[in-house]
């Protein structure tokens, strides 16, 4: 069973996709599953080492991603809608994701678990981020 279907520009998330990512303290991706992998279109080659911007989809408002990195860095969790680019940019996705900080090895690292949102709250997102830069 897959777990999106394509609607021509949208990957939909099917409800069993759980994306997991993780980066280190300066935003380098470290860690990615398998759903994570298919539904951005990477191998998980293509995304070690290489910073998480480089899935980010033109009309995610930059005050998004800088309440996200105050509120990891302060060592709190963030969650909040994300559209994210399919490699070759000709898809997106939308997930609701939760980002938080862990501790390894004395090293800080953070995490990203995301789920499919409901349509409603896409919508809200939407427009939301219309009125944000
Ligand atoms: C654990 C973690 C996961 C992230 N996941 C995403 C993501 O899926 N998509 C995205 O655009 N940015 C993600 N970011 C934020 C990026 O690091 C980056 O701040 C954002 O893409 C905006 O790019 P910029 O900071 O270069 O403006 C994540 C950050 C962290 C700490």
């Amino acid at each position: 069973m897959s777990i999106y279907t394509s609607n021509g520009n949208e990957r939909v998330l099917s409800q069993q996709a759980f994306l997991v990512s993780e980066t280190d303290e300066t935003g380098t991706i470290v860690f990615a599953n398998d759903d994570f992998c298919k539904i951005a279109g990477y191998n998980i080659d293509e995304l070690i080492g290489k910073p998480h911007n480089m899935v980010r989809h033109p009309d995610m408002p930059k005050a998004a991603f800088k309440d996200l990195w105050e509120t990891v860095k302060r060592g709190e969790t963030w969650t909040g809608f994300v559209k994210n680019n399919v490699k070759g940019g000709s898809e997106f996705y939308w997930v609701y994701a939760t980002v938080y900080p862990v501790l390894r090895n004395g090293k800080r690292y953070y995490m990203s678990c995301r789920k499919k949102p409901v349509a409603d709250e896409i919508a809200s997102s939407i427009a939301l981020y219309k009125t944000l830069v």
